[in-house]
């Protein structure tokens, strides 16, 4: 028989997505599920941008120019200005989704065997995408007792090697919520300079900062230009997952005219919903303060009512919509395959994400699990009170 190759057996499959045939199952035996495991906002997508999808006229749905179109980048530029970011349309290459955006900044500017630093949890995906690109990542572990907080540069300086290329942050952060200072941006700054290194930054959780804190783009920072690149989406934003838009971000005009190559080879990012996400851009900011609003809500009531468990440990989060909490138990992965296949209150059962599949040191986060919390406060209220309540059966 050929022979599947050794990246494609290595590629993990997706923490998130893994326990889903154990839920279909729940669902079939009847279960209602929350689902606390994915970051799958219930928010409306803005009315504009499902408008312009709606009253669109086109007679061809034809490719768009392989960077994005250029109406679109110019806008795009234009929101950039008013959150301080000053980018030129030239700098910003339109992708399928950030994930796309990703995989083009690790094709850019790394080769196999390379190396890159990310302070670990980190977005699963990322494990995926360095596989794909056959790159190695190199963790460097932040901890719950520090709120996830970036470790200190020492340790990210000990694990620098002549294959290291990149270090990558996302902030505000997936899995931790947490919110890196501006002081927190400099150090890496330092390092990235003094090592020659690239800093990718995942800011496409940016609007969601919570408590007055101010976010601090990569981009901000002057003397970083030869080095940054960001990451950007539309799918959280503006509650628009399925449009698949997203984008790349570089005043380094050898990394956006390397990426171009990347962009043209797979031609165009998606037409129609290009048209959508630009028309999102006009989002009223209403819709941002109402959104804020209601993740506040949702954390606070998510950790007043975590905090009602005993032998928890939570990190607080000042950003995004995810949190890492501990629990007293030895697997998480079991755990959350028992609240699936084994468990149920009054019908019901929550779904979570186990939390190793954010780390790649084996053995961390085995009794840690990754809460999103993108339901109303009062289904997370309900969800709470089933995993306490879980907790007290639990065979552990
Ligand atoms: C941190 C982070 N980066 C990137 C992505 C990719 O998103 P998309 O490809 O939908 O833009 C996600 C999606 O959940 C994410 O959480």
């Amino acid at each position: 028989m050929p022979k599947i190759s050794r990246k494609g057996q290595l590629m993990p499959s997706s923490p998130i997505r893994k326990l889903v045939p154990y839920a279909e199952q729940a669902y079939k035996d009847g279960k209602t599920v929350y689902h606390l495991n994915i970051g799958q906002p219930d928010i409306k997508t803005p009315e504009v941008a499902m408008d312009a999808v709606k009253n669109t006229s086109l007679d061809i749905l034809a490719y768009s120019r392989s960077e994005g179109s250029e109406g679109y980048r110019k806008k795009i530029a234009q929101y950039y200005a008013k959150n301080d970011i000053h980018v030129d349309h030239n700098d910003i290459i339109v992708t399928t989704g950030g994930s796309e955006a990703l995989l083009f900044a690790f094709g850019s500017i790394m080769d196999s065997d390379d190396e890159i630093i990310i302070p670990e949890p980190f977005y699963a995906n990322y494990n995926g995408f360095s596989t794909a690109s056959d790159i190695k990542v190199v963790p460097v572990i932040s901890k719950i007792e520090d709120n996830f907080a970036l470790p200190a540069i020492e340790e990210f300086e000990k694990l620098i090697t002549d294959k290291t290329k990149a270090i990558l942050i996302c902030n505000p952060g997936n899995p931790t919520g947490y919110l890196y200072s501006r002081e927190e941006i400099k150090k890496l700054e330092a390092i990235v300079k003094k090592h020659d290194l690239f800093l990718i930054a995942d800011e496409v959780y940016r609007e969601f900062v919570y408590d007055g804190n101010e976010f601090y783009s990569i981009m901000q920072e002057e003397g970083l230009e030869e080095h940054a690149i960001m990451i950007d989406s539309v799918s959280k934003r503006y509650s628009m997952c399925g449009a698949r838009i997203g984008y790349l971000v570089s005043k380094n005009k050898e990394v956006i005219k390397t990426a171009l190559k990347f962009a043209q080879a797979r031609l165009s990012p998606p037409t129609l919903a290009q048209i959508a996400a630009e028309a999102a851009l006009d989002t009223p900011q209403s819709y941002f303060d109402d959104v804020i609003v209601e993740y506040v809500k949702r954390r606070n009531t998510l950790i007043k009512e975590l905090k009602t468990i005993e032998g928890l440990k939570i990190a607080e989060p000042k950003g995004a919509f995810y949190c890492i909490v501990e629990l007293p138990i030895k697997s998480a992965d079991h755990f959350a395959q028992w609240l699936l296949e084994s468990y149920e209150y009054n019908k019901q059962t929550v779904m979570v994400a186990p939390a190793a599949g954010f780390y790649s040191t084996p053995n961390m986060g085995l009794n840690q699990i990754r809460i999103a919390y993108v339901l109303n406060e009062e289904t997370l209220i309900k969800a709470v009170h089933i995993l306490k309540e879980a907790l007290k059966v639990y065979p552990n």
